[in-house]
């Protein structure tokens, strides 16, 4: 049998009853858009986090987008983010009109590199946006430093980091705003797309509101911006209201797994992930690096187990992001991992077995090279 390198499957077998409860509960209630479920999760979402606002959204990218947007951000603004990231951060910034600026990351963890950050900066600089990849967060004790004293949003990418933790704080209370992504893989995942924008400002959360509602402020009026229908679907919404119960559990599946990996594959000569001090760590992805990664790739195909690239093209050299300007070489470490990294089979529900397999195929390739 495949060992795919996500899947939920065994998951909604656990969870089934849950799940289709939540699904009736919402096709009785009534109201199918923005309702009770919506509402529910909201509140719920913003309490787990210790904030006064959640607002529900369609997806991810337009939780950074709207984000942004709410926090002022547009047209001739420049926002420092990472190109060692999933490439919606970066089209949800392209969307608003402001400039994406990359820095590097580090060699270490492959987060934002917050050094280059406060060189990065220029008087167009608006906006920091972190990426807290692979589920740990960004240092932010120094971005929030700069962001003082430039008088500069912070935008936290928490798509990969829910339920992570930083010195005790979790992902997402740190900036003026954070953005999640609730794609079915992640680690608060829905059964399809959705997102969310959490703050503690009163008018970013008024702003995100009227964003995600064709840009009105009242029903049928529309003030000031005209804007796009971005609402979170309340399907989804009461079925990660349940989700959200159980996420701890989830992240502790997932660090078990972690575990078992680093314990199984100490000493082959994989680079394995590293936590940095401090960090609580999701373990969205599994993300371990080889200097001979496209021959491990090639050799594991026939133990049958799917891998995964997080990511393979930095985004500043991809096609559609040419007009940023970037060359090849201009963020070293960046593209270095890129030739190196892969990831494994990552997901709460995988079990001992599976992960015997993948981690018995890993030693037996890597002892082969
Ligand atoms: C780091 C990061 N940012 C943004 C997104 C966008 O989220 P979505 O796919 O829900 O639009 C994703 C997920 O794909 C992601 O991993």
């Amino acid at each position: 049998m495949t060992t795919r390198v996500w899947d939920y499957l065994a998951e909604y077998e656990n969870e089934r009853l849950d799940i289709l409860d939540a699904v009736e509960t919402v096709f009785n209630s009534g109201q199918l858009v923005l309702g009770g479920s919506v509402r529910g999760f909201e509140a719920e979402f913003a309490a787990y986090h210790g904030v006064d606002h959640c607002v529900g959204l369609d997806n991810g990218t337009n939780a950074i987008k709207l984000g942004l947007q709410a926090l002022g951000i547009g047209p001739g603004d420049e926002v420092i983010t990472v190109s060692n990231t999933a490439a919606p951060t970066v089209v949800a910034i392209d969307s608003t009109g402001a400039t994406p600026v990359f820095v590097d990351v580090r060699a270490d963890d492959y987060l934002m590199d917050t050094g280059q950050a406060a060189a990065a900066i220029t008087e167009r600089t608006r906006c920091l946006l972190p990426v807290h990849l692979y589920g740990q967060c960004v240092d932010m004790a120094p971005l929030q430093e700069l962001a003082a004293r430039h008088g500069l949003a912070v935008l936290e990418d928490c798509a990969q980091a829910h339920g992570a933790r930083q010195g005790g704080t979790l992902a997402g209370t740190t900036g003026d705003a954070a953005a999640f992504s609730f794609y079915p893989t992640k680690v608060l995942g829905a059964y399809g797309d959705g997102g969310a924008t959490i703050t503690s400002d009163e008018s970013v959360a008024r702003r995100l509101r009227r964003l995600r509602y064709y840009g009105m402020e009242d029903r049928y009026y529309t003030l000031q911006t005209p804007a796009h229908n971005s609402r979170l679907d309340e399907v989804q919404a009461e079925i990660l209201r349940r989700k959200l119960r159980r996420l701890d559990t989830y992240v502790a599946g997932r660090r078990a797994v972690a575990q078992r990996y680093a314990d199984g594959l100490a000493g082959t000569g994989l680079e394995l992930p590293r936590t940095a001090p401090g960090n609580e760590h999701v373990y969205y992805v599994y993300v371990v690096r080889h200097p001979r990664r496209d021959d491990i790739i090639e050799r594991l195909k026939a133990y049958d187990i799917h891998l995964n690239i997080s990511y393979p093209w930095p985004v500043h050299t991809m096609a559609g992001f040419a007009h940023l300007g970037y060359a090849k070489g201009s963020l070293p470490v960046t593209e270095a991992l890129a030739g190196e990294i892969f990831s494994l089979p990552m997901y709460p529900s995988l079990s001992h077995d599976l992960q015997d397999k993948v981690i018995h195929a890993v030693r037996e390739v890597l002892a082969a090279l």
